[in-house]
C-alpha cells in the first residue's frame, strides 16, 4: 500500500510541478501573439489548471496517507526541520492555489483584463513554491 501512495505521489508531482512548467513555456511562446489572440489563448490554456488541482490533490492525499502509515510523529521525527518547512510550503501552495483559481474564474467572467494580466505572476510564484517544496523534501527524505 505505501508504494502505491509514493507511485501516487511522484504522479502527482508530474501533473502539478509540470502544470507549472507548461504554464510558464506557453506564456513565453505565445508573448508575440496579438493581444486580443493572446487572451483568447491563455483563456484556453488556463484549462491546465484541472492538471494542476488534480496534482496538488493527489500530492497532499498520498502525502497524508503515507504519514498516516508511518505514524504522524514518527514521519515528522524522520523529516525533521526539512519536513517542517515542507508542510508550511506546501500550506503557502494551497493558499496561492486558491487564489489562482479564484483569478482564472474572474479572467473567465471578464473575458481577460487585469486578472487575466496577474495570472503569470501568480503562476511563477506559484512554481518556486512547488521547486522549493521538492528540494525540502528530498532534503528531508534523504
Ligand atoms: C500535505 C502534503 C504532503 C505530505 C504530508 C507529504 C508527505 C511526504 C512523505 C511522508 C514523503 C516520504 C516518502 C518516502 O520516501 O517514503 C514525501 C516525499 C516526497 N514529497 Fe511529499 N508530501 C506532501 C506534499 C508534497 C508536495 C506538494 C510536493 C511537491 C510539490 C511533494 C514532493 C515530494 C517529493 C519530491 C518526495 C520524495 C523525496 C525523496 O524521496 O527524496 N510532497 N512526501
Amino acid at each position: 500500500m505505501y508504494t502505491v501512495l509514493l507511485v501516487l505521489h511522484f504522479l502527482g508531482l508530474a501533473l502539478g510541478v509540470g502544470t507549472g512548467f507548461a504554464q510558464m513555456t506557453l506564456g513565453i511562446s505565445t508573448r508575440a501573439l496579438a493581444p486580443a489572440e493572446r487572451t483568447q489563448f491563455m483563456l484556453r490554456a488556463a484549462a491546465l489548471g484541472k492538471n494542476g488541482s488534480i496534482g496538488l490533490l493527489l500530492l497532499i492525499g498520498s502525502g497524508l496517507g503515507m504519514m498516516a502509515q508511518r505514524g504522524f510523529s514518527a514521519t515528522l521525527q524522520w523529516g525533521g526541520g526539512a519536513f517542517h518547512a515542507k508542510l508550511a510550503l506546501v500550506a503557502a501552495m494551497v493558499l496561492v492555489f486558491g487564489y489562482l483559481q479564484m483569478l482564472i474564474a474572474r479572467a473567465r467572467r471578464e473575458g481577460g483584463g487585469p486578472a487575466l494580466a496577474t495570472l503569470p505572476k501568480v503562476g511563477q510564484v506559484l512554481l518556486l513554491l512547488g521547486i522549493a517544496v521538492v528540494i525540502c523534501a528530498t532534503i528531508a527524505f534523504q
